[in-house]
């Protein structure tokens, strides 16, 4: 299997809930390495850009105004198959239907507020992981 990136972001919920530690400790207990890691705050407009796939969905603005309600941590997260095994891990998007034991089914409470974010793809990892980190930032956190 291939090592992959994908790009986590613990939401405001999350971090209004102090479980920063608890979901990254589930995070590293389950294999992925971090290689970059920030708290930072998201405006309306930089979620608006980070979100800008879902631009004309009907509950963009309810998303942005949520993401920039407070502070977030993105992390670039490293493991082999790390896309599909991340999204294992956080389970559905909508934790009513994400399986028992999951990090969303265990900690959130709607499909807005749904405490992690996880790249969908590669390709999707690399441009979200930009939105965040420079390169060198990765390079300088590799243990
Ligand atoms: P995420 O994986 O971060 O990607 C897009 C986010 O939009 C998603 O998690 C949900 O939190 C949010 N989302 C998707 N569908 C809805 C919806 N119907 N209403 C509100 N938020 C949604």
């Amino acid at each position: 299997m291939a090592v992959e990136r994908t790009l986590t972001i613990l939401k405001p919920d999350c971090v209004r809930k102090n479980l920063i530690g608890e979901v990254t400790r589930r995070i590293q207990e389950a294999g992925f390495t971090i290689l970059a890691m920030k708290m930072t705050r998201l405006t309306k407009d930089t979620a608006g850009g980070f979100y800008a796939v879902h631009r004309e969905r009907p509950f963009f603005d309810e998303l942005t105004d949520f993401m920039s309600s407070g502070p977030c941590v993105p992390m670039i997260l490293e493991k082999e198959n790390a896309i599909a095994d991340f999204r294992e891990l956080i389970g559905a998007t909508n934790p009513a239907e994400a399986d028992e034991g999951t990090i969303r089914s265990d900690f959130a409470d709607s499909l807005g507020e749904n405490i992690v974010h996880g790249s969908d793809s590669v390709e999707n990892g690399k441009i979200e992981a930009a939105y965040f980190f420079a390169e060198s930032d990765v390079v300088a956190n590799r243990a």
